[in-house]
């Protein structure tokens, strides 16, 4: 575990780097954060902000409400796995190219296995981030809409449309991978955001805290989040076998900066509300 001085998002994921096997990919991934400096930047100012002082309960709402807006993309999930089943399903496939296409699609899926809770008996992320939401606000209205920023839906309408929509499958992969491999580092900054925040402005027990950050430390502990990213990586393999089609390297650095980019706008307008 790092210590709370000095973390960069980049210094969580260039260790992963190292076990892309594919130099290409690594390198459109090692280009994307080069080129995307200032959005992490933002983000993890962000984040150290977040951690530095109490916060009004509009803005812990606000900052809630946004935070799962850019998390939580379980249904993209099982959109893209759908379609690379039904390729397999309803395309004019052999039977090895129908193997594949549904090894990529279970590979894919493999990246919700945690969300849904399947080791745990049932209980979801989504239940974990209610826990970490409704400890520091009064009631569940962060919500509704009136907590709801446009950048933050403007960005999970972007996730959703880039893994289920997009004309090309690859796109959607590219998003999987990409959201992966950041969330893994952007779990390990907020977990010491969370942690000061709780230290030096709560008197939360043991027991509340632990219930307050298990969302966070769940994708952090076990390397969660880097093992969806390889299996994403797995699933891109397993397709671009069954299309016979070459990885796009180019709209993987494009699909990674844009990620970067948008996530970026929802933090910048994220500080410019809470107080
Ligand atoms: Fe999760
Ligand atoms: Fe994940």
């Amino acid at each position: 575990m790092k210590t709370i001085e000095q973390q960069t998002l980049v210094s969580f994921i260039e260790p992963a780097l190292e076990h892309v096997e594919d130099n290409q990919l690594r390198t459109a991934l090692q280009q994307a954060l080069a080129n995307q400096e200032p959005a992490l930047r933002t983000i993890e100012s962000v984040f150290e902000k977040i951690g530095s002082q109490n916060w009004t309960e509009t803005s812990f709402k606000l900052i809630f409400n946004a935070w799962k807006e850019t998390h939580l993309k379980m249904l993209a999930i099982y959109g893209l796995s759908c379609r690379m089943q039904r390729m397999g399903l309803e395309g004019d496939v052999t039977k090895e190219e129908q193997h594949l296409l549904f090894l990529a699609a279970a590979k894919n899926a493999e990246t919700s296995y945690e969300d849904l809770g399947l080791d745990f008996d049932g209980g979801t992320h989504t239940e974990l981030y209610h826990n970490l939401a409704e400890s520091f606000v009064s009631d569940d209205s962060w919500m509704l809409q009136a907590f709801s920023m446009p950048e933050a839906k403007a960005f999970k309408t972007y996730v959703y449309r880039n893994m289920v929509v997009a004309p090309d499958i690859q796109t959607g992969l590219f998003t999987n991978m990409f959201s992966e491999i950041y969330n893994h580092a952007e779990y390990s900054i907020a977990i010491n955001a969370f942690n000061r925040l709780i230290d030096e402005h709560y008197e939360f027990t043991p027991q509340q805290k632990t219930k307050a950050t298990t969302y966070i430390f769940a994708h952090i502990e076990d390397e969660t989040e880097l093992n969806h990213f390889t299996v994403v990586i797995d699933a891109l393999n397993y397709y671009t076998k069954a299309t016979n089609t070459a990885i796009d390297y180019t709209l993987a650095q494009n699909t990674f900066e844009t990620y970067l980019q948008k996530l970026a706008t929802v933090f910048e307008a994220l500080d410019q509300k809470i107080m």
